[in-house]
């Protein structure tokens, strides 16, 4: 149970962690808790994640655990917080977490400028055929310098239309400015002038995906956006276009991408998110003009510590009684 520390007023309380973080990180939580993680580093089957609950306070768990209604109805009433190692929230069911009156805590913010450097990552990857380059200097084939080789797409100036201009698309947006990018969005609602800096507001899926040269997934995945780049909405696309995925897999038709890449409907795309995790569907794998990156935006030992960080000081909010600005539910 909770138990007030012997170092100053920070109460110590038992941690379960379900996927080992990066080392300093957990040296953070250990430094101000009593800690168990998972020492097989692998996901935690439903019932592994209970046993593992009933021991602790606090449960610290990833997007790859899921948390629907069955889930909290089973947890341990000793469960005090939740708390997610993710901006990513679709794993779990905050209703039902507020229904059984459980606290949730995120990682928003703190991991917004690695995963826009991703982004641009994944842009320049895929508009300058990288995976070619790769490969072409891997295999021992590369025969020297030539005008005709591996010829890209040059994105300077070019329209980036950002689907979800939430805080990673801003700062995605922000990015896309030091390439003179002209940067469109569509977003539930229009961001004020300070927020929009400039960015062109499409009221329209249609709108936005018309003035993408650039198109960025950065929206969350819910029901409103699984499955939203489609053949339908591939097609209203200028011919020739880059897609990019920061978000969640689940926000593309692989078979409507996959055959837009073949018919150069997409000229390019770069991707660190797939459907179904850690597969993806194999045929990505034999395109050439794709970039993939194995869902590592986040993935800056910048971000693990302030993701750590952010959710250490969230835990100890709560448990001294005050909000904590991670709370989601
Ligand atoms: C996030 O924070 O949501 C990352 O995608 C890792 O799950």
């Amino acid at each position: 149970m909770v138990s007030n520390s012997t170092s100053g007023s920070t109460q110590r309380c038992r941690v379960a962690v379900t996927r080992a973080l990066p080392p300093q990180a957990m040296e953070r939580f250990r430094a101000r808790h009593d800690v168990w993680v998972n020492p097989d580093d692998r996901v935690l089957s439903p019932d592994e994640l209970m046993q593992v609950a009933a021991r602790a306070d606090v449960l610290v768990v990833t997007a790859f655990d899921r948390f629907d209604a069955k889930v909290f109805g089973a947890l341990p009433p000793t469960l005090k917080i939740l708390a997610t190692h993710s901006v990513g929230l679709e794993h779990i069911d905050l209703e039902a977490a507020k229904q059984r009156g459980l606290p949730v805590l995120a990682t928003p913010d703190v991991l917004s400028d690695s995963v826009a450097e991703m982004a641009i990552l994944l842009m320049l990857g895929a508009a300058r055929r990288a995976q070619e380059g790769d490969r072409l200097l891997y295999s021992g084939q590369w025969k020297g310098w030539t005008p005709t080789q591996l010829v890209g797409v040059e994105v300077t100036g070019r329209r980036m239309g950002i689907l979800g201009m939430g805080r990673i698309g801003r700062t995605i947006a922000r990015r896309a400015r030091g390439f003179d990018m002209a940067v469109q969005y569509h977003n539930r609602q229009r961001l004020p002038p300070d927020l929009e800096q400039g960015a062109r507001h499409h009221a329209t899926l249609a709108g936005l995906l018309a003035a993408s040269d650039v198109l960025v997934l950065a929206a969350p995945s819910t029901p409103e956006t699984r499955r939203l780049l489609n053949a339908e909405t591939i097609a209203q696309l200028p011919s020739g276009a880059i897609v990019v995925n920061i978000a969640r897999g689940d926000l593309i038709d692989d078979s409507a991408l996959i055959a837009a890449l073949t018919s150069g409907q997409v000229g390019s795309a770069g991707l660190d998110v797939f459907n179904g995790e850690p597969r993806l569907d194999e045929r990505y794998k034999s395109l050439a003009n794709v970039f993939l990156q194995p869902h590592q935006g986040s993935s800056t030992l910048t971000a693990r510590l302030a993701m750590a960080q952010i959710l250490l000081d969230g835990i100890d909010s709560m448990l001294a009684g005050r909000a904590a600005v991670n709370r989601v539910a």
